[in-house]
């Protein structure tokens, strides 16, 4: 198992997940090795939830990282879990055209890239 993915997991031990006891878990590596991690973050307004993806991206850009190579995203759901759309569009956009690793508690692994879960995406190349 990669050390991504096993930050993944570590990440995923501190979801806060009381409404859907989804727990999810994401490590988002840097191109220079760094590794920000997240978990998802629900809210008794449902709508508030956040996205472990989402959690390790802000903590990356917050702390001044820009350059991103891959994303770690691990469930123990059976079937493998790819990032929301939500999660897609942000990824994309702060990220780019980088590979998303998959991963749950069975030992199951695919690893896909965001070109393909977001074709023809919606980005600032749009706005000119
Ligand atoms: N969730 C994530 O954190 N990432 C995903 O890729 C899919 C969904 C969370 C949101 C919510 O807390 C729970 O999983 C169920 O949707």
């Amino acid at each position: 198992m990669s050390t991504l993915m096993d930050a993944a997991f570590a990440a995923r031990e501190n979801a806060h997940a009381p409404f859907s006891n989804f727990k999810v878990g994401a490590a988002l590596e840097t191109t220079d090795g760094r590794i920000f991690t997240g978990c998802n973050v629900e809210n008794a307004s449902y709508g508030l939830t956040v996205c472990a993806e989402r959690v390790a991206l802000w903590k990356a850009i917050s702390e001044g990282a820009r350059e991103f190579k891959r994303i770690a995203v691990v469930t123990g759901a059976h079937s493998l879990t790819p990032p929301c759309g939500a999660c897609r569009q942000l990824l994309w956009e702060f990220c780019g055209a980088i590979d998303v690793e998959m991963g749950n508690l069975d030992g199951a692994r695919e690893t896909i890239n965001m070109k393909e879960l977001l074709p023809r995406a919606f980005d600032t190349q749009n706005l000119v």
